[in-house]
């Protein structure tokens, strides 16, 4: 039987990780996880219990409060907080923006190590992120990083904000997005960078089949 591998995809918001990468999984028949929605979760919970955002005291009791559960529903991870599936209601760009503040603190990546590390423990897993490659997995059996110039990026992510049933300017999401990039990029625990041994694809011409076309080539030529 073949064997079961982890794939790790990185790469800025908007660069089409999440459509790409479910697609990848389901074609390999793997499990997907998107760990972002993690980060978006402890978000939610900073957001609605109105916690200081940069106060670690508060942060570290929010992540020891917290009850994340992943569950495994046809192939796709999904994220419970404290019982509740939280779906596309964390899918707002204030929580993005939130779940990236919070990304830079060393309490909430450990917090959400463990889990992540579990979900992919027996392989068979395409997970993206921001330090998947670098930091999650890093004997991953290959890392992809996914790139696109920031105007298709913005375009993207605001055409998807519209199919969630959000309703932002244009104008709005690229300060978001260019407020995100720089976070996720400049801090200094895992901050968003290819490794040694990304592949790296630039997806700003390319369809998503084009892009897990490019993948799965990519890997059967290594
Ligand atoms: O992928 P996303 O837009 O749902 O992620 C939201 C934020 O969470 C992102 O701006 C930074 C943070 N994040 C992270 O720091 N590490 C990850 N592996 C995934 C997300």
């Amino acid at each position: 039987m073949r064997k079961k591998m982890i794939i790790t995809i990185d790469g800025p918001a908007g660069a089409g990780k999440s459509t790409v990468s479910k697609m990848l999984a389901k074609k390999l028949g793997y499990i997907y996880l998107d760990t972002g929605s993690l980060y978006r979760a402890l978000a939610y919970k900073a957001l609605k219990d109105k916690i200081i955002l940069d106060d670690i005291s508060a942060l570290d009791s929010l992540c020891s409060d917290i009850n994340i559960v992943l569950k495994n529903i046809d192939g796709q991870m999904k994220v419970y907080v404290d019982g509740e599936d939280v779906g596309d209601k964390i899918r707002t760009e204030e929580i993005g923006l939130t779940a990236s503040k919070i990304s830079a603190f060393a309490i909430v990546r450990q917090r959400l190590l463990e889990l992540q590390r579990e979900a992919g423990a027996e392989g068979g897993i395409v997970t993206e992120g921001r330090d998947m490659g670098s930091v999650v997995f890093p004997h991953a059996d290959y890392k992809f990083y996914l790139d696109a110039d920031p105007p298709e990026r913005i375009k993207r992510r605001h055409k998807e904000l519209l199919g969630k049933g959000n309703s932002p300017e244009l104008q709005s999401v690229q300060k978001d997005m260019s407020a995100r990039d720089e976070q996720d990029s400049k801090r200094d625990i895992a901050p968003l960078k290819p490794t040694s041994s990304s592949i790296i694809i630039d997806s700003t011409k390319l369809s998503v089949p084009e892009v897990v076309e490019n993948i799965i080539q990519q890997m059967s030529d290594k």
